[in-house]
């Protein structure tokens, strides 16, 4: 197979934009509207990234002193950033979206970061190797998984680890049509809404925009998706308010007592 170089100069992002996006693949993050709205809020003070996901993620990554690090899904790069701070030697970003990386790039650089436009379903492309694979919340958009994590597999040195969040299945069991809540007659959250847990698949609901889509999938899948893929699992963590938050905003976050919005797992690749 063709492999890719990942230097990070336009011509690269010219040449990788023109392979176009299979029918599996969805782009909303490049639609005008979309991206204002995501922007607006990843942006925002109050933002779940920042105060509920991030924390969990970077508290479950190894010693990343002088490693490797591959981002899945990077958008606009705050992770990248972070994980030369934390000490990486250097980070490659990658991504479906141009605009998500255009804001990267203007935003979250350093020499060590290169950006390079490439769909995760495509991630066999890449001819380097990594100590330590990351993303954050951008599988919810891989229709297969399992095949995503074996191409991740395979770019990981032997012993290499694997940390990546995703939206909690309880989460994604929703149909946007009913409250996800059942509520008092005051409207205070009273239990959290299940819609069909047991059929996974394309779901559609509003977030951001109407029709916004993601894919559902139980625990169980997830977890044997991972096995499967070749991963051992070391850690797993769900979301949850830290006393900090609760304290500093006391009513915001409530519905997430009722359920976790994103789960979280530490990998290392299996050697036989
Ligand atoms: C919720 S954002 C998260 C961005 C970033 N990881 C963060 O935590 O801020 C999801 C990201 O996944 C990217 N994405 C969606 N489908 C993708 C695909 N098929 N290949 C690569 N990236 C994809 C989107 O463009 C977007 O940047």
């Amino acid at each position: 197979m063709e492999s890719l170089h990942t230097g990070n100069d336009s011509q690269d992002d010219k040449e990788n934009s023109l392979k176009g996006i299979s029918m599996a693949q969805q782009n909303i993050y490049d639609d005008d509207k979309f991206f204002e709205s995501f922007k607006g809020l990843r942006e925002g003070e109050i933002n779940f990234n920042d105060l509920i996901e991030t924390p969990i993620l970077l508290a479950m990554m190894p010693d990343l002193k002088d490693k490797h690090i591959l981002d899945v899904g990077c958008g606009m790069g705050q992770h990248a950033m972070q994980y030369i701070e934390m000490g990486a030697s250097c980070v490659l970003g990658t991504d479906i979206s141009e605009k998500m990386l255009g804001y990267a790039r203007e935003n979250n650089t350093a020499d060590n970061i290169r950006y390079v436009r490439l769909p995760f379903e495509e991630l066999d492309k890449i001819d380097e190797s990594f100590d330590v694979v990351t993303s954050s919340l951008a599988f919810d958009y891989a229709e297969d998984l399992c095949d995503v994590l074996k191409k991740i597999n395979n770019l990981l040195i032997p012993g290499g680890k694997l940390v990546f969040s995703i939206s909690n299945p309880i989460s994604t069991a929703y149909d946007g049509v009913y409250d996800r809540y059942t509520r008092t007659e005051d409207g205070v959250r009273l239990y959290a809404n299940l819609h069909n847990y047991n059929i996974e698949g394309l779901r559609k609901f509003k977030w951001v925009v109407e029709g916004y889509e993601v894919y559902h999938r139980r625990f169980w899948t997830i977890v044997n998706n991972i096995v499967s893929a070749g991963f051992i699992i070391e850690e797993c963590q769900e979301s949850q308010l830290s006393e900090e938050i609760i304290r500093k905003y006391p009513d915001r976050f409530d519905g997430l007592y009722h359920h976790p919005d994103f789960i979280f797992f530490r990998c290392s690749k299996k050697t036989n």
